[in-house]
């Protein structure tokens, strides 16, 4: 059984002398293995969803404005445990940063921040950590952290990413999407890359360790030599598809992107500088990279019916003797081969991204797989595809040399 004190956190003046008494009764949750001395100093900037809450409540579909300092916060459960031996499943793996940085036995969580001083009593009360802020910057500045997690909405988020890469983070990880416009984006990776810090931009599906399966299984010829990727947009704020993309863009043409729409809706093509052909179906899979001699595919939906999310089909050789025929039938053909493991499960959230920017730091991966780099171009995809279709489907040269070109994003992000 798991010990459930909850604690209402609303809004007003009411709020505090609740949230104290469960200071009071409330004490933190068990951190990681005493026994591993943690080397890396952490703090999250943004205490919302992601950052926080994703482990400790249900999340309210009330409207809020970015800039309010007091956002709508239910019911929260302060000493919620999470089971690894429950995955697969949604239960086990921490979906927030919080948590999945706190569970890292060579990380200390050390520091918080977000305007919201609710949300900074519940960081408080859950990890034991007084040391809480409504200013990232003065975090960063005080703290002297390692890893710092910018979970804050998309506004602001390239500032805090170059701010953090100055004042010495050695791995930063940020939600998506990453930024707004090309500047912003440049910014972030140029400060990372300077520095050599990893820049892991978002925790979605690409940074589950079946997608490090799937390129090692394309680039060990298991496909043959890759011809063509396809998915199904650009989608900058979960693309699947530039993780396979080795080459830089070189130009796209898009269509059917409706006016007004804020991300690029429409279908098109880009053209790699190596020939490789990028393919923006509507309707198509997650990522479907096809080489001369077989194909991977990657489909979340097909969790929802039970079925695997990667795939894989080889071509065979093959030599049949049917019993009445006087010579054996020769030849190739597609088949399903087993997937080898890891397979995609759910959750795909913070832990994986915290992962990766690790795994760089102690020199076991060269880049995050959801690296900034690989969102940046295809942030510059997206863009340019958006402009292409306005355009009526004009080839669109890359780089783009209007770095304030941008996108802009649902209210909540
Ligand atoms: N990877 C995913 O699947 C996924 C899922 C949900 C949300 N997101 C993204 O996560 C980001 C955060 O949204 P959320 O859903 O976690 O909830 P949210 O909007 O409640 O969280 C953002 C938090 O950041 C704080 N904040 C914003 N700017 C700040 C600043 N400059 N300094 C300090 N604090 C600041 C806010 O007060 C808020 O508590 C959004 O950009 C969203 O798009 C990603």
């Amino acid at each position: 059984m798991f010990r459930r004190d909850f604690i209402r956190t609303t809004m007003g003046a009411g709020l505090a002398a609740g949230l104290n008494l469960a200071w009071a009764t409330a004490s933190s949750v068990a951190g990681p293995a005493a026994n591993v001395k943690p080397k890396y100093r952490a703090g999250v900037i943004g205490l919302g969803w992601t950052g926080l809450l994703y482990d400790l409540g249900r999340r309210s579909g009330e409207r809020f404005d970015i800039d309010d300092a007091n956002r709508p916060t239910p019911l929260v459960e302060i000493q919620r445990r999470l089971h690894a031996h429950q995955h697969p499943g949604d239960e086990g793996l921490p979906q927030s940063y919080a948590e999945a940085l706190w569970q890292r036995p060579e990380v200390e969580l050390v520091a918080g921040a977000d305007r919201d001083r609710k949300r900074l009593d519940i960081f408080s009360q859950r990890y034991g950590i007084k040391a809480v802020y409504t200013d990232g910057v003065e975090m960063m500045q005080k703290e002297k952290l390692d890893v710092v997690a910018i979970c804050t909405n998309t506004k602001g988020r390239a500032f805090l990413t170059v701010k953090a890469a100055e004042l010495g983070a050695k791995a930063i990880v940020t939600e998506k999407p990453m930024c707004h416009t090309l500047a912003e984006a440049d910014a972030m990776v140029k400060a990372c890359a300077d520095r050599g810090i990893p820049l892991c931009c978002g925790a979605i599906t690409t940074t589950h360790p079946s997608f490090a399966r799937a390129k090692a299984l394309a680039n060990s010829g298991a496909i043959g030599k890759t011809i063509s990727i396809e998915a199904g947009g650009p989608n900058s704020q979960h693309q699947n598809w530039s993780y396979f993309l080795d080459s830089p863009a070189a130009w796209v043409v898009g269509t059917g992107d409706s006016v007004g729409n804020r991300e690029f809706g429409g279908e098109g093509v880009l053209a790699a500088q190596s020939g490789l052909t990028v393919h923006f179906r509507n309707g198509a899979p997650g990522v479907r990279v096809t080489g001369t001699k077989g194909e991977i595919v990657f489909e979340r939906q097909t969790l929802a019916t039970h079925g695997a999310a990667w795939r894989w089909w080889q071509d065979i050789d093959f030599v049949s003797q049917l019993s009445n025929d006087w010579e054996p039938e020769k030849g190739t053909r597609r088949v399903e081969m087993p997937w080898p493991m890891p397979q995609f499960l759910y959750p795909y959230a913070a832990v994986y991204a915290v992962d990766d920017v690790l795994a760089c730091l102690e020199g076991k991966l060269d880049e995050p797989k959801n690296s900034g780099r690989r969102v940046a171009v295809a942030l510059e995809v997206e863009i340019a595809m958006k402009e292409s279709s306005r355009q009526g489907s004009k080839r669109v040269d890359l780089p783009l040399a209007d770095r304030s070109l941008g996108l802009e994003y649902a209210w909540f992000r």
